[in-house]
């Protein structure tokens, strides 16, 4: 038995690794290793002996387990170790970039005046790019041979069918399925055959309308430089001065004190210190008639603007082209 252990402990001290291990193991604990075989001859041994016999290859089996077990989780834990330093992370190596994506100036423009009107109560409406002349045109009190035609390029898709040319057919088409009183503004793309440093063939516009009994010209007044200060700032100088609308009338545009320049005069402004953003009026009663709203009942003011001049004001982009370019070093500064 004690040549045994001594021929155990000779071989266990010269493993080198965990496959070296696991063979002796097999050697001496396994179903035909050594210890096993010792244990199946206890029942050729007389009865005397057997006890002590048993309890000697007992003590021996249990010596060796220990011993293994301990070499074992002795040699898993270098070999661990070995593995974390060969696998180890540089954590000095580039990453992969993820570039973000950003808002469009013109989305992030629209969203705040979007923003300022839905505090003040209005909903959001939509209609059709592709419209009727009829919504774009006749029920906003624009016949066929109306001089203000002339103002608006218009793309013909047929005669009687335009891409609209502005956001103030969805004031037709909102009324004409909806009971007063309503109250909303309308964001969108028009178009218009034009093309320079200030107009590009599709641009954006958003409208507003407020309908209800007694709307007066002092609510559209009032509505309108709340939204300016908002937009611009609480001391922007506003003006309104008189103009023409076929579907308002009274009708006004609607100057803010020029942001570039400080109202001193400058480029942009033209010299004149006045920048105009809003054309605005009380609606006509033609346009009521058109949707089935008595005028005698009925009053309110509507008003539309331009998303690239307001947005190429803010930030101070010179040529409207800029917003449809898609040049990435555009866009990344805003
Ligand atoms: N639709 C006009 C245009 O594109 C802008 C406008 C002016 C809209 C006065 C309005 C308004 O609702 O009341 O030139």
């Amino acid at each position: 038995m004690e040549d045994l252990k001594q021929t155990f402990l000779d071989e266990i001290k010269s493993v080198e690794g965990l496959v070296d291990l696991s063979n002796l193991k097999i050697k001496y604990l396994g179903k035909k290793g050594i210890i096993t075989a010792q244990l199946k001859k206890l029942s050729s041994i007389p009865p005397a002996d057997r006890a002590l016999f048993g309890k000697k290859i007992n003590d021996i089996k249990q010596f060796m387990e220990t011993e293994i077990d301990v070499l074992e989780s002795r040699l898993k834990g270098e070999e661990l170790k070995r593995q974390l330093l060969s696998d180890s992370i540089d954590v000095t190596l580039s990453g992969k970039f993820v570039s973000f994506g950003r808002e469009h100036p013109i989305n992030k423009t629209l969203s705040e005046i979007t923003d300022i009107f839905v505090r003040m109560g209005f909903s959001v409406e939509e209609g059709p790019e592709i419209e009727l002349d009829y919504y774009n045109f006749e029920a906003l009190n624009i016949p066929k041979d109306h001089p203000a035609r002339d103002m608006q390029d218009t793309f013909y898709v047929s005669p009687d069918i335009v891409l609209r040319t502005h956001t103030s057919p969805v004031q037709v088409r909102v009324m004409e399925k909806r009971k007063p009183p309503v109250r909303f503004i309308a964001p969108g793309k028009v178009y218009r055959c034009d093309a320079d440093v200030t107009h590009t063939p599709m641009f954006h516009q958003i409208e507003g309308l407020m309908v209800d009994k007694g709307i007066n010209f002092s609510n559209l007044k009032g509505v309108l430089v709340t939204f300016l200060h908002h937009m611009f700032g609480p001391d922007t100088p506003v003006r309104f001065r008189p103009s023409f609308f076929p579907f308002t009338e009274p009708s006004a545009e609607i100057d803010i004190g020029c942001i570039i320049c400080n109202s001193s005069g400058c480029r942009v402004c033209k010299n004149s210190g006045w920048l105009e953003i809003l054309g605005a009026g009380m609606v006509n009663p033609r346009v009521f008639e058109h949707v089935g709203y008595d005028p005698e009942e009925y009053s309110g003011f509507a008003f539309g603007m331009g998303i690239e001049r307001i947005a190429m004001l803010k930030y101070s982009i010179d040529d409207i082209r800029l917003f449809y370019e898609n040049d990435i070093r555009f866009l990344r500064q805003f």
